[in-house]
């Protein structure tokens, strides 16, 4: 699937998207290896903290399904009302979780570019020096 059909994707995963508080809606398209894609978005909380953002619902419930072998995720997102044509990068606490389960050098980033197309970054780009499973082994 090429990272704009992906986008596409992660659009009509937005149409679900829980946000009355911050009225900012995402949605997440997750590709495994395989070609598998699972979706996500933003569910948010009365006590704000407990909500959950699009990219990590979409990982969970990958995971959840057995996944493990992860090649890109796209993320589209933005205030109601108005198409999700904008830069909405993931936020810290998704990078981290995808540092779990992702090569940080393989693993793709596609996110709107504000001008109608996609721009791609690797999980390294946007985190780098991250901390992942490998940091725990000492070396
Ligand atoms: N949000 C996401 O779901 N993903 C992002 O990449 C950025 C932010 C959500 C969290 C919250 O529900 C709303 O957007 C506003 O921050």
């Amino acid at each position: 699937m090429t990272n704009e059909q992906l986008m596409m994707e992660a659009k009509k995963a937005r149409e679900r998207a829980y946000a009355p508080y911050s009225h900012f809606q995402v949605g997440a398209a997750l590709m495994t290896k395989s070609g598998k894609v699972y979706h996500g978005c933003n569910i948010e909380n009365a006590a704000y903290s407990p909500g959950n953002c699009a990219e990590r619902t979409a990982f969970f419930r990958a995971v959840y399904e057995g996944e493990r072998e992860f090649e890109k995720i796209a993320v589209a997102g933005g205030p109601q009302g108005r198409e999700a044509d904008g830069l909405c990068a993931p936020c810290g606490v998704c990078r981290q979780v995808m540092m779990e389960f992702c090569d940080p050098q393989t693993f793709q980033i596609i996110l709107a570019d504000g001008k109608g197309g996609c721009l791609q970054r690797s999980l390294k780009e946007l985190m780098p020096l991250g901390f992942g499973p490998e940091s725990l082994g000492g070396g």
